[in-house]
């Protein structure tokens, strides 16, 4: 198959969420351009099935894939534990998940060998942090900890709220407790709240943030196989926002965190793009 590298990368996150992942490859990669797809009309994906979760994430492949996308980054924690696998045998373009490449830092990081991940009940329950972290080093320790209201708060704009905190501090007590020396913030919201846990976690704990790390595979991986874009970005709109529903609030919210100034986001009927 012969791939376009002046093609756009392909993002998709359950919501809004993911654009924290968009937020890095624009930094990252500032010659990439992006389509990025949000679930919102079917946010969480936190606390669905495995099979429902497949479900979703192939019609947003499908939608991606007819915009012409050379490589899709699953921005969402939450569809990287559950779906990726199960995507990556369906496809023939490269496909990247946040979770790999947040515990394979985690690993290279900790030095107590105790490692903690916060995230959603669905990305917790999957166990991946913990299995791939322990392909890597079988010694360590790994503690995961649901932070299902984070998604929420960040969501009603409460980043920097008293009850945030109180909620904070009552999740990552048990945390503190276990001595560990890295924590991975896997959900796409949680970034957005780095300086709240970093603060409640104190300096002995070095904060992974996924989003960040995926954007660096994926620099890898265009640059090794020659998939970079050479033509340099001369569109007016080279980031594109697509969302199944509530586009102006999308807007919004992606606004407020992106270094680049959102002014289309579309909606579109994701039951258009059926099974792959
Ligand atoms: N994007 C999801 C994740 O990173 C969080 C929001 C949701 O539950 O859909 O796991």
């Amino acid at each position: 198959m012969i791939i376009d590298s002046n093609a756009p990368i392909g993002v998709f996150d359950s919501g809004i969420g993911g654009l924290t992942v968009a937020r890095e490859i624009m930094r990252n990669l500032p010659s990439e351009k992006i389509v990025y797809f949000g679930d919102t009309a079917r946010l969480p994906y936190g606390s669905k099935s495995k099979d429902t979760i497949i479900r979703y994430s192939r019609q947003i492949v499908r939608f991606l894939q007819s915009r012409g996308v050379k490589a899709i980054v699953v921005a969402c924690n939450t569809a990287s534990a559950l779906a990726l696998d199960t995507l990556e045998k369906e496809i023939d373009i490269p496909i990247i998940g946040v979770v790999k490449p947040g515990a394979r830092v985690a690993a290279q990081a900790t030095e107590s060998k105790r490692v903690g991940v916060i995230a959603t009940e669905a990305t917790i329950r999957s166990g991946l942090y913990t299995k791939l972290i322990q392909e890597i080093d079988p010694e360590i320790s790994v503690i995961g900890k649901p932070c299902p209201l984070f998604v929420p708060l960040v969501e009603e704009g409460w980043r920097k709220d008293p009850i945030t905190e109180m909620i904070a501090r009552r999740y990552l007590e048990v945390l503190q407790e276990q001595d560990i020396d890295t924590l991975i913030l896997g959900c796409t919201h949680y970034p957005l709240l780095r300086k709240l846990i970093g603060d409640i976690m104190g300096d002995k704990v070095r904060l992974v943030n996924p989003a960040y790390e995926t954007s660096m595979v994926l620099k890898n991986l265009l640059a090794d196989q020659h998939m970079e874009n050479q033509g340099g970005i001369k569109e007016e709109f080279p980031y594109r926002f697509y969302v199944s529903d509530a586009a102006e609030k999308f807007k919004e919210f992606a606004n407020s965190i992106l270094p680049y100034d959102v002014e289309r986001t579309k909606q579109i009927n994701l039951e258009e793009y059926q099974e792959l």
